[in-house]
């Protein structure tokens, strides 16, 4: 475990989207596993800074979103589809094409999440995946209690979850309540994983899961287990 102390947002920042710049120069085809919420908000901004420099190329870069909602549009502002296109893909030479995240408007649930590992795999699979965490310990949404056999599944949203995503949506019946995620077992298995860590919200949390017990309780403690980990992180 390669562990990366930040001195605030900025560096740790800078420090993941160095880790991705890697990847990326050194097989410049290679496989993003790619996330949404806050934290990753200014890596993806330092990534379009280089971009914008000449210094980093993602024309054969392909990349896999963890999750999505379920009956979310890729133009409602809410999706995730949504959010990687305003954060990164429309700001790089990446080929929208080439960027995939599960289907929130699928028929058929289950065979999206069939689909979805499917594609993972022929892409030969990720390279590198970029995961934040939640204050319970959740990647992706895999929340506590997960099992760590599963790859990409639909999630039955929290009640909290779906209380706090209320403020984003005019009314409470408008939020989603089901999502499709990458499961544990998909995020263990890439090749190497860049965990980051924003805020002193994250503290504990951060602690439990990578020098506590590996449980279910707190899904990303099974990092522990993988080969190749990196985490970013600044508590100040
Ligand atoms: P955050 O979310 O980056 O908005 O803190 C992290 C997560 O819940 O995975």
């Amino acid at each position: 475990m390669n562990l990366l102390k930040a001195s605030d947002y900025k560096d740790l920042s800078r420090k993941a989207a160095n880790v991705i710049s890697a990847q990326v120069i050194l097989k410049p085809d290679c496989v993003l596993g790619l996330a949404t919420g806050s934290t990753p908000i200014g890596t993806y901004k330092q990534l379009v800074e280089w971009y914008e420099k000449g210094d980093i190329d993602f024309s054969e870069v392909k990349t896999v979103n963890l999750d999505e909602y379920c009956g979310l549009s890729p133009d409602n502002d809410q999706s995730y589809r949504y959010f990687m296109n305003q954060n990164l893909f429309s700001q790089v030479n990446i080929k929208l094409e080439n960027t995939n995240v599960p289907n929130g408007l699928a028929a058929d649930y289950e065979e999206e999440c069939s689909r979805y590992d499917k594609l993972i795999a022929e892409l030969g699979g990720i390279d590198l995946q970029l995961l934040g965490i939640g204050r319970n310990g959740h990647i992706g949404f895999n929340e506590p209690d997960v099992s760590f056999e599963k790859t990409t599944h639909i999630v039955n949203l929290d009640e909290s979850t779906i209380e706090a995503n209320a403020r984003f949506f005019q009314t409470i019946d408008e939020v989603p309540k089901k999502a499709l995620t990458m499961g544990i077992k998909s995020i263990m298995q890439a090749k190497k994983v860049l965990l980051i860590a924003n805020g002193p919200d994250k503290k504990e949390i951060i602690e439990k899961a990578l020098h506590g017990p590996v449980t279910p309780d707190v899904p990303a403690s099974i990092l522990q287990f993988h080969p190749d980990l990196t985490v970013v992180y600044c508590f100040d």
